[in-house]
């Protein structure tokens, strides 16, 4: 029973922390019920895994029809964001019996207004427990903001119902309460209706505008760049994204007002939007943004034009600095680029957001914290009604004088006159003071993206769950040996172990990418030599198309002049001689911190030591002056998941519908070289940790070279698992233990070796798991580690050979030592010639 919560619990989905009812952090008067059995069986008995009173809170049954009248109330005392709950029901030593099948839950962010929560299906009952002893845990999707929870036991009288409860998550760091926006609308896209609703709202709806709730912009699930797309399994064409057209805003605008729990300091807004500019949708053209930090609204916005993006239709956050405004609510007019605006996702970056949160999240350090902003917002108003009691007094005193001194009379006028031009100039020099702003915004926008990275989360798991300690590492373990992992591990209290959102960042690699990890003893390796590749003249490189764009910087294509001189005489090209040969670029961007660069800089020295024919090939370097580039291969099929997705296998649909095909010959010779590329990456004991179709590029005559660029993270943010919106993990890839323990090693490469032979087989038609959430699949992820026979395995698809699955399955084996190595694989699809 404690195995299984761990394992569900130290799952990479960092906001899954238990809030305090197990580990007390929530104390006994925040827990109250609609009624108690007996004071033993009382609200604050309702804690999961406790044994105290009677072992649960049981409330008392009557006998009426109303069978959701009672309820077990938690107040957390500020907002959190909740992603999973757990049950239990009473158990006692054996002597209780009693749990609920099913229950509801009821949400509430100020105590007045409740919502009943509801599914993405909209389904609000929820599946309890079977037994009296077992916890059973739930994901929440979509997740809950709140302060107060309610577990509402579904009671039909065939039995008594008790409950121990657990709430997971974390902080609402945003502080956002609510947004009112105008409804999403309805679009017709070849007869297709595509429903861009906000689906999961939980405010009020009147005359299309949605008052005082939050729902899809702030669910933590970004959108994909196909609007018509969902993550999330059955639901409607635009589940993702909230959607206007301009044909209903004549005034170029829609407005959105943000809400927040208290003044804050705020420094960002990332909007995720689509940009699937073929289908007249794109990011916004402007955006400007007022704030009310009192009662009323400040006269002067802020206002940002993101660079409109007609290139990449991938959808993106845009950032926008807020300027360190302080404010309660924001209002802002995003302005259309073009007919149609989608936006996913929308977050606050603020003071808090930079709290370390070394305290259990359950109590209230925030409230406390904000205390002396408003005492010093008092004073000021006292002060401000002195001065204007004053003012009126010396007015009054004026006015005395005038009446009864004539004389004096020119000489005032002459002063008020010199007041009034002082007023002028004061309110000049506040506009220009916004015009200053106004242009500050395109360089700010960029460079903040880092600047969240000192921020961590702690993992506040209550002592009971430390005992297995193997289970309860860092997750995921970077090998990456930067100054800032080093000091987020020795800030670690009471040896509590912890997890750093900087690690995210850079396992993210330099330009959204991740880099290939390197052991301790291939760092000797490289720290011995110097880089064995050449600089290249940036001049004689020419800009012809954008890639792919990361975090850090972007990959360009370009031709590039005289390459043939800077190439190793073993590297073969069909190039000829004087001709300009094509070539992707990485480019890490100017402005990009040092970590970045310290990054990319790594990355150069580790690919310039990979040199094999499966392998994405470094060509040169511009490392002399910024922006630092690497030089690679380009490899004209794009990569293999976009290549399959366009062909069909040989046969019948092939013939019906004119498709190109590729032959079950070349399908093997695709996953042999992909097992010889990581053949050669294993002898050098590299760790890929990234292997999936996305990250194999294709050439001529369907030679695969194994890659990683920055661009594979925004054209396929789906395929990774998001924290809060930001794209972290490809979990779909990962082996249990990679997920859970946080080991990265060449087993586990051989694990997502056979993910990606399973989507070469279906053409990567679909997604592996498509029909799993993310939370399902790590809860399958569980499932493979208790080995209980539970777990789910991708099937054989249709035109895969017996022997070839069985590999598959191999590759999936439970026990890394019993997963074949690269070696081996090569060795059997040699063999097994098709
Ligand atoms: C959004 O539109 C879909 C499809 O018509 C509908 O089923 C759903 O109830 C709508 N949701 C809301 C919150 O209006
Ligand atoms: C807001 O935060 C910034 C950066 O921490 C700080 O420099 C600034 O003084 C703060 N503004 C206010 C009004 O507290
Ligand atoms: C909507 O946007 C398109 C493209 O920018 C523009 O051509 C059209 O005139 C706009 N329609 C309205 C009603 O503003």
């Amino acid at each position: 029973m404690m195995i299984n919560i761990i394992t569900d619990i130290c799952v990479v989905g960092v906001c899954r922390f238990p809030l305090g009812m197990s580990g007390g952090q929530i104390q006994d008067e925040d827990i109250s019920a609609s009624s108690q059995w007996s004071d033993s069986t009382a609200a604050k008995y309702g804690r999961l895994d406790f044994e105290d009173g009677d072992g649960a809170w049981c409330p008392v049954i009557t006998d009426e029809p109303d069978s959701l009248k009672e309820f077990l109330q938690i107040d957390l005392r500020s907002l959190h964001f909740i992603t999973l709950v757990g049950t239990q029901g009473r158990h006692a030593g054996g002597i209780g019996n009693e749990f609920a099948q099913m229950y509801k839950i009821t949400y509430s962010r100020d105590g007045s207004r409740w919502v009943p929560w509801k599914n993405r299906q909209g389904k609000e009952v929820i599946e309890g427990n079977r037994n009296a002893y077992d916890i059973v845990l739930k994901d929440l999707e979509p997740p809950i903001v709140a302060r107060f929870v309610r577990f509402m036991p579904v009671i039909d009288h065939s039995m008594n119902v008790c409950m121990r409860v657990e709430l997971y998550g974390c902080e609402w760091l945003d502080g956002l309460v609510s947004y009112n926006a105008p409804a999403g609308q309805l679009m017709i896209l070849h007869d297709m209706p595509v429903y861009l609703n906000d689906s999961v709202y939980d405010g009020a709806m009147a005359y299309s505008v949605m008052t005082e709730g939050l729902g899809q912009l702030t669910d933590g699930m970004s959108g994909l760049d196909d609007f018509t797309q969902s993550h999330v399994y059955n639901v409607w064409p635009g589940y993702d994204y909230v959607g206007w057209t301009n044909e209903s805003f004549p005034s170029g605008f829609v407005e959105i007002m943000f809400e927040f729990d208290r003044t804050r300091n705020f420094t960002t807004m990332k909007v995720h939007c689509n940009n699937m500019f073929s289908k007249w949708v794109k990011t916004f053209q402007k955006v400007v943004c007022y704030f009310r930090s009192e009662s009323d609204w400040e006269t002067t916005p802020i206002s940002f034009s993101p660079v409109v993006d007609d290139v990449n239709p991938s959808a993106r956050f845009v950032t926008v600095s807020l300027h360190n405004h302080m404010a309660s609510a924001i209002k802002c007019q995003y302005h259309f680029a073009d007919v149609w605006m989608m936006f996913s996702e929308i977050t606050f970056q603020s003071d808090t957001a930079m709290y370390n949160t070394t305290l259990a999240p359950s109590k209230g350090p925030t409230r406390t914290g904000d205390n002396p902003t408003h005492k010093v917002d008092d004073s000021n108003t006292r002060i401000l009604i002195g001065c204007l009691v004053a003012i009126i007094f010396i007015l009054v005193a004026i006015i005395i004088i005038i009446l009864w001194r004539q004389v004096w009379q020119k000489l005032l006028e002459k002063a008020s006159r010199r007041m009034l031009d002082d007023e002028l100039t004061a309110s000049l020099s506040i506009q220009s003071e916004t015009f200053t702003y106004n242009n500050n915004n395109h360089s700010s926008a960029t460079s903040e993206q880092e600047s969240n990275s000192t921020y961590e989360r702690i993992f506040p798991l209550g002592p009971d769950y430390q005992e297995p300690s193997r289970l309860i590492r860092k997750l995921p373990e970077f090998t990456k040996a930067s100054d800032e992992a080093g000091e987020s591990t020795a800030s670690a209290q009471d040896g509590v172990p912890h997890y750093a959102e900087a690690d995210i960042v850079n396992l993210q690699g330099v330009t959204g990418g991740n880099t290939y990890a390197v052991p301790a003893l291939t760092m000797d390796l490289l720290s011995g030599k110097d880089v064995a590749v050449e600089e290249f003249p940036r001049q004689l490189l020419t800009f012809k198309e954008k890639l792919g764009e990361g975090q850090f910087g972007e990959v360009h294509l370009c031709e590039a002049e005289g390459m043939q001189d800077f190439m190793d005489e073993d590297f073969i090209s069909d190039i000829s001689e004087n001709q300009p040969m094509l070539v992707a670029v990485k480019m890490l961007r100017a402005d990009a911190n040092k970590n970045a660069r310290s990054d990319f800089l790594k990355e150069i020295k580790i690919m310039s030591r990979l040199k094999d024919p499966n392998i994405i090939r470094l060509l040169a370097v511009c490392i002399c002056s910024d922006p630092l580039c690497m030089i690679t291969e380009y490899m004209e099929n794009g990569d293999l998941n976009q290549f399959l997705s366009r062909h069909e296998p040989e046969g019948q649909i092939a013939l019906l519908s004119n498709a190109p095909t590729v032959s079950c010959r070349n399908l093997h010779y695709i996953a042999t070289q992909i097992a010889s590329g990581m053949k050669y990456l294993s002898s050098l004991n590299f760790v890929h940790r990234d292997l999936a179709t996305r990250n194999c590029l294709v050439g001529k005559k369907f030679t695969i070279k194994i890659a990683d660029f920055g661009m594979s993270r925004n054209l396929y943010s789906g395929d990774y698992y998001r924290i809060q919106g930001r794209a972290v993990l490809p979990i779909r890839w990962m082996s249990w233990e990679s997920i859970l323990l946080g080991k990265f090693t060449t087993a586990s490469d051989v694990w997502a070796y056979g993910v990606t032979l399973w989507e070469t087989l279906t053409f990567c038609k679909e997604q592996p798991y498509s029909q799993l959430s993310d939370e399902q699949v790590i809860e399958n992820t569980g499932e493979f580690f208790r080995d209980q026979k539970r777990q789910i395995y991708l099937p054989q698809p249709p035109i895969c050979p017996d022997s070839v699955y069985k590999l598959m399955l191999s590759c999936w084996h439970r026990n890394a030592k019993e997963r074949p190595s690269f070696q081996e694989i090569h060795r059997i699809l040699l063999e097994c010639q098709v």
